[in-house]
């Protein structure tokens, strides 16, 4: 798929908003290839495909886990977590993209997991610390990507301050959040 089909695609799928943030994502997530040496077409495109799912029907997402016999334990979860794996789904099954690195990357923006690949840690990473971000900690994020060039470390702690944020409203934690937290703490260093 080329750059323009997917801004259209989202473009006509998504609201003004989130499709300027899918935009802004994909632009912060091709700086960031530039600096680590990343696939910059792999991260644009993924970056602008991110959030297609956002917004659709809870019972849809889960009849996709079921029947793409995705994680079962993704069935307790909300469209917070599931946006990432079903969208990855529909861009294989609806318009045809093959490569795994788009895929991962969209699928696992939500969860993070334990090893991720380069353009999965960036696009985990530009969702996050994209311009318009106002996170209480997304100038610390910034500071750990673009001047320590510490891309784990920033993993990590964005990890870690979504599970603070959600165990602060009693939510339940996906047990691979928590593996990615475990990883990215051993491997920061
Ligand atoms: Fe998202
Ligand atoms: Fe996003």
């Amino acid at each position: 798929m080329d750059i323009e089909k997917a801004l259209e695609i989202v473009r006509h799928k998504l609201p003004k908003k989130r499709f300027e943030h899918s935009v802004r994502v994909a632009e912060t997530a091709v700086k960031l290839a530039e600096m680590f040496n990343g696939d910059k077409y792999n991260c644009e495109l993924a970056g602008i495909l991110h959030d297609y799912c956002k917004y659709d029907e809870l019972s849809e997402m889960y009849q996709i886990v079921i029947r793409e016999k995705l994680d079962p334990a993704l069935l307790g979860f909300n469209k917070e977590l599931l946006h990432g794996p079903v969208a990855a789904i529909k861009m294989r099954d609806d318009y045809g993209i093959k490569n795994d690195e788009i895929l991962l990357a969209i699928s696992n923006h939500t969860s993070g997991r334990d090893h991720m690949t380069l353009n999965e840690k960036i696009i985990y990473v530009a969702d996050y610390i994209e311009p318009e971000r106002d996170q209480k900690n997304v100038d610390d994020i910034r500071k750990i990507v673009y001047e320590d060039k510490h891309l784990d470390l920033a993993v990590y702690e964005i990890t870690k301050a979504t599970i603070k944020h959600l165990l602060k409203s009693d939510k339940t934690i996906y047990p691979r959040t928590i593996e990615c937290l475990n990883y990215y703490n051993m491997v920061k260093e």
